[in-house]
């Protein structure tokens, strides 16, 4: 039924069944926020790229974030039932071409490009913008920044398992030291959870790229995070001595695989994913003669800590009150403006029944359909949504929800005027699209 097209960056595509790409979306497509100079995000890039430099890595950006399901998840060895292909999750173009969910969506890429006879490279960073359905809260916006980095070594042929080893070995020499606290209470490698790949690698190999790998992110945390201090160090925050630990992750794409996480003001956060580069990926990229690690992090996250920044809906202001505290590559505290006031508007319904949409299809409802849903009526005037109250009627068995929605603009006071209009589109649309009774 919804046959039309869409047009992102230059190039249409047909729209199928699968497409839940909103307008709205789209809008943000282009924007390049990782490249405007003195943009909070640009200098968190720089500063990550500063670790990561030439002629090693080449430092990369990527503007258009339309690729195919092959790219995002089947080369990444996404099996056919993982959550993140769901609609719910992930915004699609068509059945077979998405938004990226995540800047992994290039490694196949970047790894046949260093195969090309005239790269010198043996690594790389990439940042772009990647976009998933998700809540509405200070920190979580359909559309956000990451930035990825890989690094390759070579075996030639004949060399020896140790030989390949050791060169790993060498190169970690080169890196600086450090004298941070790091948790790492596990093997390298685990039978069950973080299995060698050992069809393809040896023991020596993979305690070589996980030193090297373990020893540049930890050199990257230590970074960001003592320009973050010597941030709130300056607005008079208790400062304690950092702490950093590796604790094991899954990746489809990685094995062993890890996340790092980071002590910052009480709490343990989880600052990047990263692993050991399955090789059947590497294989498939045209280097199967080469083997390395990869990470990945959200720019944001590490963002709005080094600024103090404590609405994710700001890094996409125009406002000149924003923009303008940043200057000259510098880590500077975020002066917070003025906060206009809040405005909450609860919308509670009955999902009917057989949740049968208003055009006649089943449709089962999604906590992100809810939001996409104000997304799109409410643009950026909301700060967050909850779900505050579930219930099933004992004797119909029917189930109803009441959302909290917090209207606040980030540029003026709104009037009841105007948040009444806009959740009046919002109880509409629930109806439309869901076939919901308002209560
Ligand atoms: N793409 C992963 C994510 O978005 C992060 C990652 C990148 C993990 C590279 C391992 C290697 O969560």
């Amino acid at each position: 039924k919804t046959t039309g097209s869409i047009t992102v960056e230059g190039k249409t595509y047909p729209t199928d069944q699968w497409t839940n790409a909103t307008s709205s979306i789209l809008s943000h497509v282009s924007k390049q926020l990782y490249s405007q100079e003195n943009h909070p995000l640009y200098i968190t890039r720089k500063l990550i790229e500063s670790q990561f430099p030439g002629p090693t890595y080449g430092n990369y950006t990527e503007g258009n974030p339309v690729v195919t399901t092959a790219q995002n998840f089947d080369v990444l060895g996404f099996p056919a039932d993982h959550p993140g292909r769901s609609r719910t999750d992930t915004y699609y173009v068509n059945e077979k071409t998405v938004l990226r969910t995540h800047t992994s969506a290039h490694q196949a890429e970047y790894f046949r490009r260093m195969a090309e006879e005239n790269s010198t490279e043996d690594g790389y960073t990439v940042a772009a913008d990647v976009y998933r359905r998700d809540a509405i809260d200070r920190s979580h916006y359909p559309v956000f920044h990451q930035m990825e980095g890989a690094r390759l070594w070579k075996r030639t042929p004949g060399m020896t398992a140790s030989e390949s080893a050791a060169q790993i070995w060498e190169d970690l020499k080169k890196l600086p030291t450090h004298d941070v606290e790091v948790g790492d209470p596990n093997p390298v490698t685990h039978a069950e959870r973080n299995p060698l790949q050992s069809e393809h690698h040896s023991q020596e190999e993979v305690e070589a790229i996980a030193a090297h790998l373990k020893r540049n992110l930890e050199l990257l945390v230590i970074r960001i995070f003592s320009e973050a201090s010597k941030v709130s160090q300056a607005s008079g925050t208790q400062q304690e001595p950092l702490k950093i630990r590796w604790v094991e992750a899954y990746f489809p794409f990685t094995s062993p695989s890890w996340e790092l996480e980071v002590f910052w003001q009480g709490d343990w956060l989880e600052v990047l994913g990263c692993g050991v580069i399955k090789q059947i990926l590497l294989n498939n990229s045209g280097v199967p003669d080469r083997i390395g690690w990869a990470f990945g992090l959200g720019l944001e996250r590490i963002a709005m800590l080094l600024f103090e920044i404590p609405d994710i809906r700001l890094f996409w202001s125009k406002d000149a009150r924003f923009l303008s505290q940043f200057k000259d590559d510098k880590i500077v505290r975020f002066q917070p403006f003025s906060k206009f006031p809040e405005c909450y508007k609860d919308v509670a319904f009955w999902l009917s029944s057989a949740t049968t949409s208003a055009a006649g299809g089943a449709v089962p409802f999604h906590d992100n359909d809810m939001m996409e849903i104000v997304r799109e009526c409410a643009k950026d005037i909301v700060e967050d949504v909850k779900l505050v109250d579930e219930f099933v009627h004992p004797k119909t068995g029917r189930k109803s929800l009441c959302y909290r929605i917090n209207y606040r603009s980030l540029e003026h006071t709104l009037t009841n005027k105007e948040v009444n209009v806009v959740h009046e589109q919002v109880r509409q649309t629930l109806v439309e699209k869901f076939g919901v009774e308002i209560r």
